[in-house]
């Protein structure tokens, strides 16, 4: 197997070997921490130590990359909402942050921003200062969000008990700003044999970097505005919430809103009935009404396994990360 990268910057950077290694290393903490046994990781990691600065409001992310630290024994040091909590408040640029953080020992830097490239940016300044710290890109604007991307590829491969031959996934929503849809589909790109459907208002489709990607892997796709056409076929629905945080362009804007009012694009029994039996339903959440509650009674839906699975994986990660430097 090839080397995993220093920083995790893209879901690119990895390739299906070693994903699915750590889908592996993710069910066996998973059987470590589901047989109540979890103390057998707290030596894995113990006196390494984690920052995690979110520039952007997060739940599953920042708390299971910190308790992924917690669990094999690191220490962790936190800002939430660093726009207003850190010095970036007083003006501080995020190379001057990160040259300072960098300079206080942490093994790994999960940082979480507004802006497209931050992670890619930190990571150019611990290169520069030769320091061995793993930046971690925990979701960067309308960029990536790679942990979530492996984690959302292990919930796949777990419901399709690890055999991802011809399957479609239905990726549903705001393509166009959330950045799980761009991550995830980088990842699948890798397999042949997988098939897409992209379903989203005009405004909102996947961008043309990833439908690139695509061509290049020779992964066919289709694109399609009315998700009861697409769902009949799906073996993976992967829905999304409206990023409205990040849509500036009041037409579009006005547009959604009213979509919303409509309902097109939610998830309730008509469209439960309409799916195939073994269809599996996934959402990186947080869900805002686009899924109904009436659709987490019923076996297709995954999501809430899925986040479960965003402990495991970042585990998995963070072992693999630090195995070198111990
Ligand atoms: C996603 C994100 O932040 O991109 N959330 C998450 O990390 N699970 C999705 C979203 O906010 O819609």
């Amino acid at each position: 197997m090839e080397k995993f990268p220093k920083h995790v910057l893209s879901s690119d950077q990895f390739s299906p070997e070693m994903i699915e290694y750590l889908c592996g290393q993710a069910e066996d903490i998973r059987a470590i921490m589901e047989t109540g046994k979890k103390r057998q990781l707290l030596g894995k990691l113990h006196g390494m130590s984690m920052f995690t600065v979110f520039y952007e409001p997060s739940t599953r992310t920042r708390f299971s990359f910190e308790q992924a630290g917690n669990v094999c024994g690191m220490h962790k040091c936190s800002t939430e909402n660093a726009e207003i909590t850190s010095s970036v408040s007083k003006g501080e640029n995020l190379e001057d942050t990160v040259k300072t953080l960098s300079g206080y020992y942490p093994d790994v830097f999960v940082l979480r921003h507004k802006v497209k490239g931050a992670a890619k940016r930190a990571a150019e300044v611990i290169d520069e200062k030769k320091k061995n710290v793993h930046i971690i890109n925990a979701g960067d604007g309308k960029g990536e969000h790679p942990s979530q991307a492996l984690l959302d590829f292990y919930t796949i491969w777990q419901a399709k008990g690890r055999k991802l031959d011809n399957i479609r996934i239905m990726f549903g929503g705001d393509l166009k700003y959330g950045r799980t849809v761009r991550s995830l589909a980088r990842v699948l790109a890798k397999y042949p044999g997988i098939t897409m459907t992209f379903v989203a208002p005009e405004a909102l489709q996947v961008a043309e970097d990833i439908r690139a990607d695509l061509d290049t892997h020779q992964i066919p796709y289709t694109l399609e505005s009315d998700p009861m056409k697409a769902f009949p076929e799906a073996d993976v629905i992967y829905w999304t919430r409206l990023q409205k945080e990040r849509i500036e362009d009041e037409r579009t804007r006005i547009e959604l809103e009213e979509i919303e009012r409509k309902g097109t694009y939610n998830i309730g029994s008509p469209q439960l009935s309409v799916m195939k039996p073994t269809a599996n339903i996934l959402h990186p959440l947080p869900r805002v009404g686009e899924i109904l509650h009436e659709v987490d009674q019923d076996p297709r839906s995954w999501y809430f396994t899925q986040a479960e699975n965003g402990l495991y994986i970042r585990i998995a990660l963070l072992l693999e990360l630090l195995r070198e430097s111990e």
